[in-house]
């Protein structure tokens, strides 16, 4: 339940990795909200999952579109781009994945497959939905889903610390380059979030991690949503190419 509400009404939202997880709850936040929603996800199962969730709601699910698109695939992307029903107000780059394993053991693949879907995806989505955005909109948002572990970096995450790290550099190059277009372009570093990417993290790397944590307790999905829908508002105008850490306080 959030005691913020905000209006999207007549929006159009892309959230990429948007069948479960952090980018379903950003999802079904912008369908509440009023706004249609495009999710773009590669798993055919979590499309299908999320489908028949949003169905229960006649209003949501008149508003939602679901979207096979591989963002490691640039063509993928552009064909996902090219049959979207409504003129993009909001791009939500939220797709991720996590290939763990100390340096020593990691292999080329490990770190290609981290690389090509967390840093390439960024730039193959975005090239793609840039001509997408409404002419009109004087609100164009980009929301990045970087990663704590991008500041200060994560035993067994090579891959994944690096991708990061550039989510950042893209982010506050795109504020830079798009600022005069009427965008804003910001990121979001979550902290540990229960969602399954978590939970394949060994127990004891989790529990000592929350230990850390001055909040004392893992992030919902729902603590990064309301971080997503206000830098997606017409509320946030003024915060462009900043990264909002939301990690309870791991990283201060
Ligand atoms: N969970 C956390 O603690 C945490 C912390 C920091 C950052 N993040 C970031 O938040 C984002 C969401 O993470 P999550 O925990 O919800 O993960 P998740 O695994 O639950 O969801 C990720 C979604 O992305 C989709 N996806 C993966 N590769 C894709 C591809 N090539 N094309 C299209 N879709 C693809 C998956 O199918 C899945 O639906 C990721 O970018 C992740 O790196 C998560």
């Amino acid at each position: 339940m959030s005691t913020i509400s905000f209006d999207f009404r007549g929006k159009g939202i892309v959230v990429t990795g948007g069948a479960q997880g952090i980018g379903f709850e950003i999802a079904r936040r912008f369908l509440a909200s009023g706004a249609s929603v495009s999710i773009w996800d590669y798993s055919a199962e979590a499309l299908k999952a999320a489908e028949t969730e949003i169905a229960k709601n006649p209003d949501h699910k008149s508003r939602a579109f679901f979207c096979s698109v591989d963002v490691t695939q640039m063509a993928s992307c552009a064909a996902a781009a090219a049959k979207l029903p409504f003129a993009l107000d909001v791009l939500v780059n939220n797709a991720g994945i996590t290939r763990d394993k100390s340096f020593v053991k990691m292999t080329e693949e490990d770190w290609s497959a981290v690389i090509n879907t967390n840093l390439t995806g960024l730039f193959n989505v975005t090239q793609s939905a840039l001509p997408k955005f409404s002419a009109d909109s004087k609100n164009k948002r980009i929301v990045n889903m970087a990663s704590i572990v991008a500041l200060y970096g994560n035993f067994g995450q090579t891959n994944y610390a690096a991708a990061k790290a550039g989510v950042i550099g893209m982010t506050k190059t795109w504020a830079r380059e798009f600022g005069k277009r009427g965008f804003t372009v910001n990121a979001i570093a979550p902290g540990f979030i229960e969602t399954r990417m978590t939970s394949a993290m060994p127990k004891e790397a989790l529990a000592s991690m929350v230990a850390k944590i001055p909040a004392a307790r893992m992030g919902q999905v729902s603590d990064i949503a309301n971080a997503c829908l206000f830098l997606a508002s017409e509320d946030s105008s003024y915060v462009n190419g900043t990264v909002l850490n939301v990690d309870g306080g791991l990283v201060v």
